[in-house]
C-alpha cells in the first residue's frame, strides 16, 4: 500500500509536533548508519527518517511506554481505545472522568491515549502534583476506533526497527558516534519538565551539541521561533553549527486558544552540516511525496 505522506495522521497528538515539516525536514537527514531522535514527542519524523536503524526517547515514562506498546501490540492499543471509547458513548463525559482519575492514579499509558484523543484541543497538560487535568473535549467525541486502528497499525510498521527508550537526552546521546544522524526538536529553554521538575538548561544543551560536534556526529536542531510580533530566540552560539534557515511551522496554539487573531510560527532550524539544498519554507506548497507501507 502506498500512503500519500501528507495524509499520515499522528498517532499520539502533541503540541509543538513537527508533523507538518517532518517530510521536508527529512529531505535533509543523510545516510548515516543510525538515526537518534531524543526529544521523541508525538514521533512525527520518525516514518520519514530513511535510515531504519534508530533510538528514540523521552522523558516522559506513559508515553514511551505508549511507543513500546504501539510497536508490539499494535492491535491491543486498538482495543484499549475501543473500549474506553465505546463507554464514553454509552455512559457519557464521566467516563473520561474515570479515566483521567484512574490514570492519576497508575500512570497506564492507555488511559493515556485515550485522554490525549478526547481532552481539550488534545493538550497534555498537568498540575503542580503532575497529575492530568485538561477537561474532556465535550463537541468531539474523540477519533472513531475503525479510523484509529488503521493509523496505529500503519504506526506500528513504520517505528518496527526503533528502539524506544525513557532517559535524559544526555543519555541517549551518550554513545552517539560519527555513523549517527541526530534529529533535536527540545522544549523551549528554560521551561521546566512536567515530571522531574528539571529545568531544561541552555548551556547544557549547548555543550552536548559541541560534544556532538567533537565526535562527529550529524545533526538538525529546531529551536525558538518566532509567533507573530512574539520572538523566541535564544541565538544558539554560532560556533556551534554550520547553517540556519527558518520554517513555518504552524500556527500558536495559544492564540487558537484564545481565538485572537492566529499567529504564524515560524521554528528556526539549524544544521552542524552545509545542506546540499535550501530549505522549501512553506509546508503548503509541497508537492505530496509518499511512504511505502507493505
Ligand atoms: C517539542 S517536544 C517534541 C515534539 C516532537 N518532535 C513531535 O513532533 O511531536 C519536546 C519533547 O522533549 C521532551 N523532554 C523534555 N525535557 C527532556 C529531557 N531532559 N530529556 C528528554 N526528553 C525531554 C518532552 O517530554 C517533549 O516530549
Amino acid at each position: 500500500m502506498i500512503i500519500p505522506r501528507n495524509i499520515l495522521e499522528p498517532v499520539i497528538k502533541w503540541s509543538g509536533s513537527k508533523r507538518l515539516v517532518a517530510p521536508e525536514l527529512c529531505r535533509y537527514i543523510s545516510n548515516q548508519k543510525r538515526y537518534i531522535e531524543p526529544f521523541i514527542g508525538g514521533g512525527s519524523m520518525l516514518p520519514f527518517r530513511q535510515i531504519p536503524k534508530a533510538v528514540a526517547s523521552d522523558i516522559i515514562p506513559e508515553l514511551v511506554r505508549l511507543w513500546n506498546q504501539i510497536k508490539t501490540n499494535p492491535e491491543q492499543v486498538a482495543d484499549e481505545y475501543k473500549n474506553r471509547w465505546d463507554r464514553l458513548q454509552s455512559d457519557g463525559h464521566g467516563v473520561f472522568y474515570e479515566v483521567r482519575d484512574s490514570f492519576n492514579k497508575t500512570k497506564n499509558e492507555f488511559d493515556f491515549l485515550f485522554l490525549t484523543r478526547t481532552c481539550v484541543n488534545g493538550l497534555i497538560r498537568y498540575n503542580n502534583n503532575g497529575e492530568f487535568n485538561n477537561s474532556m473535549h465535550k463537541n468531539r467525541p474523540g477519533i472513531n476506533p475503525k479510523s484509529f486502528k488503521e493509523i496505529i497499525l500503519k504506526w506500528s510498521y513504520f517505528i518496527k526497527d526503533v528502539e524506544f527508550r525513557e532517559c535524559d537526552y544526555r543519555e541517549t546521546l551518550a554513545d552517539a558516534n560519527k555513523n549517527d544522524f541526530v534529529f533535536l526538536d527540545p522544549p523551549y529553554g528554560g521551561t521546566k519538565d512536567r515530571y522531574t521538575k528539571t529545568e531544561f538548561v541552555l548551556e547544557q544543551f549547548y555543550c552536548e551539541l559541541e560534544r556532538l560536534n567533537s565526535v562527529g556526529a550529524k545533526w538538525i536542531l529546531t529551536f525558538d521561533g518566532v509567533a507573530g510580533s512574539r520572538e523566541y530566540d535564544y541565538q544558539l552560539p554560532k560556533e556551534i553549527f554550520l547553517h540556519k534557515t527558518e520554517i513555518k511551522t504552524g500556527n500558536s496554539p495559544f492564540t487558537k486558544i484564545m481565538k485572537t487573531t492566529v499567529d504564524a510560527v515560524y521554528e528556526s532550524v539549524y544544521f552542524n552540516f552545509k545542506p546540499t539544498a535550501e530549505l522549501r519554507t512553506d509546508v503548503n506548497q509541497y508537492v505530496s511525496q509518499e511512504l511505502v507501507f507493505v
